[in-house]
């Protein structure tokens, strides 16, 4: 269609064609409207058409089923191949690659060819990769450097290997010089992940990929080997005598106190601060949670204030290894002890951290955990255990994931079906041997932050004496916390809070009547903590850019 307009749109084709070739050019196409330039070192092979006030930078080819619309910028280093129609208005940056044969081979196999067409206003950021038979859409915006494999709509911003559709409020409908692609797509997503999930999967590549064989070749796909296995060896990297895998992290602490036989009318003493699933999982069998605050330095739950919680009722202390630091165990147990409670800890953020020199997994009565991919022991999907010294715990534990059941259609109890994943068990094989490589890592950074943000206006994470962190998180905190999320954010540097808002203040726990007001050192913790990115494949090359971003925001705030 363009080009039937466009051939019948050029008279000047014959005679005086009304058109600029620079000496150095090797035009051969005389389809070409007036106004257009085509500089030094560019081929036009015959068959190409182009429109009027086109321009065709240097060192470009344009092969002979190309067609150009009007006003079509094509920047250098560009080859057009067959099969490609740019309408009007379309600009192109430098070096972008149209492929056009869906099936490359080398060889003698007869080449198939699909037709690439940019509608009216694209534009196309440089180095970008379209694949064959793509159509780019009116007015639409492709990043730099991204790689096409689908149609783009209209008016979108499309952006990344692969690329993808961003959301609305950055799509920009309109002819956008590329050099401003890479400009959006750092503000849609920030230069710096807060966390590199991707890097740190692929890091275990080839160990993910054996393990995906060894489970499709085991013909044995729920509770197989590959649970056996890691339960086998997480329990032996805790120092726990028994690991049950479970379905995930809510589940680990569910089936704990189902199995310790907590419901209704008991009470279990949970942190004010922590991930609302520590309070759910109390919910979830019937019994009530009792938020007991935390230390204001280490934001775990303070011993000190655990003791006036009890009641008659008491069943269980829950404490949580907040943010990859051991909660203080000792004076925790000791009340247990003497008050013939149970101990459940939630190690969901905590793989591989240390009490008092000793691997958590095995203090308490049971250690629930989370694999969520997240964590720094992370599957790919969710998973859950529990470990425990206690066989008794751990038999019940077997059947409660199961149905209740620990031979086949036998059920001793109603239980549930929250299975350990097979082939999460076999990726968390995988990455179990690199934890405490990832752990130190992590540290590594974490002293970093500690030595760089010692002058700043910032409250520091504070390492308790009994404690040897594996640094899940590292949080700091700041009055403007808000505001200093977005200056990162503008700086390129993602930031998460953990977490916005206190479960007693949440809807679903309403019912339980703590008014705002009621734990106000978790409410002052939630309105001002803020996460930094720390990971196990973060580069020091982007901690010394957190580091001066960081440095620069908080100035900007004083
Ligand atoms: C402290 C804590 N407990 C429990 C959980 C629940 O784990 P999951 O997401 O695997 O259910 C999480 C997960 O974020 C957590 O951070």
């Amino acid at each position: 269609m363009v080009e039937e307009r466009l051939t019948a749109a050029l008279p000047e084709a014959q005679g005086n064609p009304g058109y600029f070739v620079h000496p150095l050019a090797d035009c051969q196409c005389t389809r070409i409207g007036s106004g257009t330039r085509i500089w030094q070192f560019t081929v036009v092979l015959p068959g190409a058409v182009m429109g009027r006030n086109c321009n065709v930078n240097s060192h470009c080819l344009i092969e002979n089923d190309v067609v150009l619309g009007h006003n079509v910028t094509i920047k250098c280093g560009n080859y057009l191949w067959d099969g490609l129609t740019l309408e009007d208005d379309v600009f192109v940056g430098p070096n972008v690659t149209f492929s056009n044969d869906k099936y490359p081979r080398s060889g003698r196999r007869p080449r198939e060819f699909a037709r690439t067409v940019v509608r009216r206003g694209a534009s196309i950021g440089a180095g970008a990769v379209i694949l064959p038979g793509i159509t780019i859409g009116e007015g639409a915006l492709v990043g730099a450097g991204a790689v096409v494999t689908k149609d783009v709509p209209a008016h979108v911003v499309v952006r990344g290997d692969y690329a993808r559709v961003a959301p609305p409020a950055a799509a920009a409908p309109s002819a956008v010089a590329a050099a401003s692609a890479a400009a959006t797509s750092a503000a849609i997503q920030p230069a710096i992940p807060f966390l590199d999930l991707r890097s740190i999967q692929l890091e275990c590549r080839d160990e993910m990929l054996a393990a995906f064989e060894r489970v499709l070749n085991s013909g044995s796909y729920v509770l197989g080997g590959e649970v056996g296995g890691f339960e086998s060896e997480f329990a032996e990297y805790c120092g726990a005598a028994h690991c049950v895998g479970v379905a995930n992290g809510l589940d680990a602490l569910t089936l704990a106190l189902r199995a310790l036989d907590v419901g209704p009318g008991d009470e279990v003493i949970v942190p004010s601060n922590t991930y609302i699933a520590t309070w759910l999982a109390v919910s979830h069998v019937g019994a009530t949670p009792v938020p007991v605050e935390p230390d204001p330095h280490t934001y775990n739950i303070d011993p000190a204030r655990v003791a006036a919680a009890i009641t008659p009722r008491t069943r269980v202390i829950m404490p949580v290894h907040l943010y990859g630091q051991a909660a203080d165990l000792d004076p925790l147990l000791e009340l247990a002890r003497s008050h013939d409670l149970r101990v459940i800890e939630d190690g969901a953020q905590a793989h591989g951290a240390r009490y008092r020199g000793q691997r958590l997994g095995r203090h308490g009565d049971a250690v629930a955990w989370s694999f969520y991919p997240g964590k720094n022991l992370g599957a790919l999907g969710d998973g859950g255990a529990v470990t425990t010294s206690d066989a008794g715990l751990a038999r019940r534990l077997r059947e409660l994931r199961n149905y209740g059941s620990s031979v086949k259609y036998h059920n001793a109890v109603k239980g549930w079906n929250s299975r350990l994943d097979e082939l999460q068990a076999a990726f968390l094989r995988a990455k179990l041997p690199r934890l405490d490589v990832g752990n130190r890592h992590r540290a590594s950074i974490a002293r970093r932050y500690l030595s760089a943000f010692a002058d700043l206006p910032l409250v520091l994470p504070q390492v308790a004496a009994h404690a040897d962190p594996v640094w899940h998180l590292f949080v700091v905190r700041h009055p403007q916390r808000d505001a200093l999320a977005r200056r990162l954010g503008s700086l390129g540097v993602g930031t998460m809070v953990h977490y916005p808002i206190a479960p007693h203040l949440q809807p679903a726990y309403a019912s339980l009547q703590w008014p705002p007001g009621s734990l106000p050192i978790s409410e002052a913790l939630h309105a001002q903590v803020l996460s930094l990115p720390i990971g196990p494949t973060q580069t020091p090359d982007t901690t010394d850019q957190v580091i001066a971003a960081v440095r620069r925001a908080v100035a900007e705030l004083a």
